[in-house]
């Protein structure tokens, strides 16, 4: 659990945090901390980044001081707190009261505010749902400062995203036995009940309705499940009409085995709904944030399996859309999921698609495990949504669709499409696919996170596992375009 509350002053059992620039100067905490700290700093320094704790013994009213290393003034930007606020947990202690004002340098009080909430929250998450002795640690964040702090909006704003990234990690870090797609289905009623908002409905379709409308790409990966599929559709209308809303597309593959072309390797496959946790967690945010736009949420949940049933190579199968497609691999199973969902997607109304997906090996491959990448039909739009990446503090990189790719795609001898395209650009080659799903007036981004969702070797103490990628990103494109 992670609290944020404010407070003019710190009390006895608190961890005191506060901001030292290398020109040591104290004016921006009060005289008992400043007194105390300065004894300290006269023969010291706390290198930039460096965290460095004073046992107080009684001294003063607080259990503890930490001095948080920010370097030289000058060079000090958002990218400077946010490495150093990583140190800031639990291990702490439980009650951490940081003093806001000695943060304000050149950084603006509201974007210290929200920075600590999103860091020490990301960094602070632990997954222990399916630990019998762990728990989760309890961590409550007290933001002191001399402002009023009466405009709470940047917290309340900051504090939304933050569960939501860990709503979203959550969701990915639980293995398939803990959630299959009906428990996914739950899951997004329950979210839409907790938010309490008129503005969000949210309609879970059972297989006999996805029969009824044809989602025969869909449920041709379904085919060798024991577990029912569910379609996942959420509508948050921020507006006053329904006019223009911009659909979230979710990969939600509960697991990955890929089917009878069966992967060698399938650990972590878990983190193959990735992307549709991150869209429940965008529009999470968006709705608590009551922001005025409109966006859908659609994710064709199940996973892919095998038993006698179940789809195989070489087998043809009819999209939502008319297009058929040749069965390669049954295990580029996530593009067959996503182009009936982008289909159902337009039908809704949506005139743009972001999807979201742990796509390609081939994508990590090319960009590894931090960098997303992105993929579109609108060099405006992918522009723009760049930016809010660049805003966000994540990384993605534009890759192409080229004709020669887009061939490639439609290059089956049986059917429309092949599902497969091959080694060589394939994260491209997925792309491409999925473009042919999209209508003509449809500005359209596709995200393979299939690199950056999961991380099993993290760096910088970044958590193993799940990592709520591109959350923050969609959220603040969106709010950006109202
Ligand atoms: N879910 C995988 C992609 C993936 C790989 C996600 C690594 C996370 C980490 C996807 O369904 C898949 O198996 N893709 C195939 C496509 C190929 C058969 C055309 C791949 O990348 O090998
Ligand atoms: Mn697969
Ligand atoms: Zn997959």
């Amino acid at each position: 659990m992670f609290q944020i509350i404010t407070n003019k002053e710190y009390s006895c059992q608190d961890t005191v945090v506060i901001g030292v620039f290398d020109d040591k100067s104290l004016e921006k905490v009060d005289k008992t901390l400043a007194e105390f700290v300065e004894k300290f700093l006269k023969d010291e320094v706390v290198k930039k980044n460096e965290l460095i704790s004073l046992y107080t013994l009684g001294q003063i009213p607080c259990k503890k001081v930490c001095l948080l290393g920010l370097g030289n003034k000058d060079e000090y930007s958002i990218v400077t707190l946010n490495k150093v606020l990583r140190k800031v947990n639990s291990n702490l202690g439980e009650d951490i009261a940081i003093m806001i004002d000695s943060f304000v340098e050149k950084v603006s009080f509201d974007e210290v505010v929200s920075e600590i909430i999103l860091t020490v929250s990301e960094y602070n998450y632990r997954f222990t749902d399916c630990k019998s002795q762990e728990k989760e640690q309890n961590i409550t964040i007290k933001l002191v400062s001399t402002n009023s702090l009466a405009d709470t909006k940047t917290i309340t704003e900051a504090f939304n995203i933050a569960t939501s990234i860990s709503n979203a990690r959550d969701l990915v870090n639980k293995p398939y036995n803990y959630l299959n797609a009906s428990d996914l289905a739950n899951y997004a009623v329950e979210m839409c009940a907790t938010i309490n908002s008129e503005k969000l409905t949210v309609k879970i379709f059972d297989k006999k309705e996805i029969e009824k409308m044809s989602m025969q790409a869909f449920l041709g990966v379904n085919k060798g499940s024991t577990a029912e599929p569910k379609l996942i559709y959420i509508k948050y209308q921020g507006k006053n009409s329904w006019a223009k809303p911009i659909a979230l597309v979710g990969k939600g593959l509960m697991f990955d085995t890929g089917g009878y072309s069966l992967k060698s390797n399938m650990c972590d496959m878990k983190d193959d709904m990735a992307g549709a946790a991150t869209v429940l967690g965008a529009i999470e945010a968006l709705a608590k944030n009551n922001i005025e736009a409109n966006v859908s949420v659609v994710i064709a949940a199940t996973d892919n399996r095998i038993n006698g049933e179940a789809l195989l190579p070489d087998d043809v199968l009819t999209s939502m859309n008319g297009k058929t497609i040749e069965i390669v691999s049954t295990d580029a199973e996530g593009r067959l999921t996503l182009a009936d969902a982008i289909t159902f997607a337009q039908k809704e109304g949506a005139n743009e698609v972001i999807d979201v997906a742990t796509l390609t090996g081939a994508c990590v491959v090319a960009l590894g495990d931090y960098v997303v990448g992105a993929f579109g039909n609108c060099q405006c739009t992918m522009s723009k949504f760049l930016d809010a990446c660049k805003a966000s503090n994540e990384q993605a990189w534009q890759l192409p669709i080229n004709d020669e790719i887009k061939q490639k795609v439609r290059s089956s001898r049986v059917a429309d499409l092949t599902n497969s395209t091959g080694r060589n650009m394939g994260a491209s080659g997925a792309a491409a696919f999925l473009e042919e799903f999209i209508e003509k007036d449809t500005k359209w981004i596709h995200l393979d996170i299939a690199g950056p969702a999961f991380h099993t070797a993290p760096v910088d103490g970044k958590e193993y596992g799940a990592t709520g990628v591109m959350v923050k990103s969609i959220y603040n494109y969106i709010k950006r375009g109202v």
